[in-house]
């Protein structure tokens, strides 16, 4: 390990002093409540809720009439919603939804593109002490199925083109009781009050939930409480270096975490006007964005920051892309080589940011104040103590690989798994949440991460489960077995592969590839699908019967196959 050189780089070119000036002595020093002060707002009753903090404060205080959210679209059309106006159409959704009959911690699910009611129709749930889930646009009938039974969620909210996707499972949701779209929300909403009285939920009360894939069977709902906007604040302060002046552009979803602690609840509590930007990617519509709304924080992700080098130099020198002052990214490995070059073109490096959905926010991160060793997630922040541990949740010194660890009862931390306790629980071990990542220490406490323990996927920096693939692949009439893996991609990160046997009678062919490839599109979601497929005549198997993906990696890579004793002749 570590048998190459460190490169380190800093940021030359801070243009501001940084929130966080001292890594070191703020790790050492670090007390939550005195950090808290002044920062997220209690009720006077010690209660807290996350709305009021991300919106509900500022549309009273000095923020008043800024700008929250720019939301642009492709053809770069914008609407403008300040706190205040946010704040209004929060309470508008929140007094419809009680007209509803929505109570404190029914839920309130958004399958809804990049626009405004995903932000004030988040909050407004928030507020009403509900607790609001997001589904990924691209998500298909059975995803969005699994999420929405799996919750009993009460209301959906969708549009027209989206709803479609519900019609073939809708019966089997006895437990939603209204779908509402957004054509319908932009007739009702001027019907109820734009004041409403927020709820005064208790820390551990939920807010929000989000599906996540394991290994092994449908994605399961992490459960995160209203509390863990007090790391979302300050994390978005002291790593993003958040400051009320900034225009802040997260180019993630609310679909994924990093849309919902990033781009509404931890951001919007820090007062900078966040850009929303709804369209497809494309690297010249991306740096006119930063150019016109003159972003000066941006956080995004490895992928899109390859695909960015790849659209090469030219296209960067033909913007004025100078407002930019502090970049980070997240949820897969930062190579060095778009890192390097992202301080070259853009005269920032992005500082890689290492968290989880289960973690809420930021845990291990690169400060605008510490130097980058290139290609390490950098060192923990304050208050939170991470470890290498092995399977037993024994520490490991540094410089060896093992589990990344947290120790338990972080802010941020997940409260539960819904409706699966046992699962919960198996995330701990010795009082530590074990990740699921692998990953080294060094001597000076950087973290290197080193891949999964599991075999979870990680495509273009988003997360899925090769069972899921798996089992959208064998609905297919002539699909006997299926075994997903992530192949390694120089731009993607990794892709999906799939490996399938047919049922007799079947022939390996391309249409059939593409058809396959349209059922999963069309199942599971579009951006799940396995870009490579090869037939094959049986999949490698335990004598109990498990698909065995290690093996199928050590083929595909070249890697030495281990130990087989344990597997059915193949
Ligand atoms: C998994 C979590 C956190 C927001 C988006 C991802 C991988 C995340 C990094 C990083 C290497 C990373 C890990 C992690 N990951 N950040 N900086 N370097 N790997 O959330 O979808 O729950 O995925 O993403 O494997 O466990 P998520």
């Amino acid at each position: 390990m570590q048998k190459f050189r460190i490169i380190t780089v800093e940021d030359k070119h801070l243009s501001v002093s940084p929130n966080l000036e001292n890594h070191e002595r703020a790790y050492r020093d670090f007390d939550l409540k005195g950090w808290v002060r002044g920062e997220v707002e209690y009720f006077d009753d010690g209660k807290l809720n996350a709305a009021y903090n991300a919106v509900e404060r500022h549309a009273h205080n000095e923020n008043k009439n800024k700008v929250a959210l720019y939301l642009v679209d492709e053809s770069l059309n914008e609407t403008k919603l300040t706190f205040f106006e946010l704040n209004q159409l929060a309470n508008r959704f929140g007094n419809y939804l009680k007209s509803l009959g929505v109570n404190h911690g029914d839920r309130v699910f958004f399958f809804l593109p990049r626009t405004a009611e995903i932000f004030y129709g988040f909050l407004g749930t928030l507020k009403i002490g509900a607790i609001a889930g997001t589904m990924f646009s691209a998500f298909g009938s059975d995803a969005i199925y699994d999420r929405l039974e799996n919750s009993s969620a009460k209301v959906l909210v969708t549009t027209e083109e989206l709803k479609t996707r519900l019609i073939s499972v809708r019966r089997k949701l006895p437990a939603l009781e209204h779908v509402i779209t957004t054509k319908r929300l932009a007739k009702v909403l001027a019907k109820h009050s734009d004041e409403l009285h927020t709820s005064h939920t208790d820390v551990d009360d939920p807010a929000f939930m989000l599906y996540t894939s394991g290994t092994t069977g449908k994605p399961k709902g992490v459960i995160h409480a209203h509390k863990a906007i007090l790391q979302q604040h300050l994390t978005a302060k002291y790593v993003l270096d958040l400051k009320p002046e900034d225009v802040y552009w997260c180019t993630a979803d609310p679909g994924w975490v990093t849309g919902i602690s990033y781009q509404i609840l931890g951001t919007l509590s820090n007062a900078a006007s966040t850009v929303v930007y709804s369209g497809r990617f494309d690297p010249k519509t991306w740096y006119k964005i930063i150019e016109k709304y003159r972003v000066t924080v941006w956080y995004s992700a490895p992928t899109a920051i390859r695909m960015l080098q790849a659209a090469g130099d030219e296209l960067v020198r033909f913007h004025n892309l100078s407002s930019l002052r502090h970049l980070g990214s997240v949820g897969e490995p930062l190579n060095p080589q778009p890192l390097l070059w992202s301080n070259r073109v853009f005269k920032h490096p992005f500082h890689d940011t290492w968290w989880q959905t289960e973690t809420g926010a930021i845990m291990i991160g690169n400060y605008p104040c510490l130097d980058i060793r290139v290609g390490s997630m950098g060192k923990p922040f304050p208050g939170i103590h991470p470890a290498i541990v092995d399977d037993h949740g024994n520490e490991l010194p540094p410089l060896t690989e093992g589990n990344l660890a947290l120790k338990k009862g972080f802010i941020s931390q997940m409260t539960k798994i819904w409706r699966r306790p046992k699962k919960y629980k198996s995330y701990f071990i010795k009082g530590w949440y074990i990740t699921g990542d692998r990953a080294y220490k060094d001597k000076e406490g950087y973290y290197w991460f080193v891949g999964r323990a599991d075999d979870v996927i990680k495509t273009q920096g988003e997360r899925v489960g090769p069972f899921e693939v798996e089992s959208a692949i064998v609905s297919y009439p002539a699909c006997a077995e299926a075994g997903v893996i992530g192949k390694p991609d120089a731009l993607r990160g990794q892709i999906i592969k799939a490996f399938i046997a047919l049922k007799p009678g079947f022939k390996p062919s391309e249409k059939l590839k593409l058809e396959i490839t349209e059922h999963v599109k069309h199942h599971l979601a579009g951006h799940a699908y396995p870009r490579e497929i090869e037939f094959v005549d049986s999949l490698p198997k335990t004598r109990s019967g498990k698909i065995v993906r290690r093996l199928l990696r050590a083929k595909e890579l070249g890697l030495p196959l281990g130990d087989t004793s344990t597997l059915e002749e193949y």
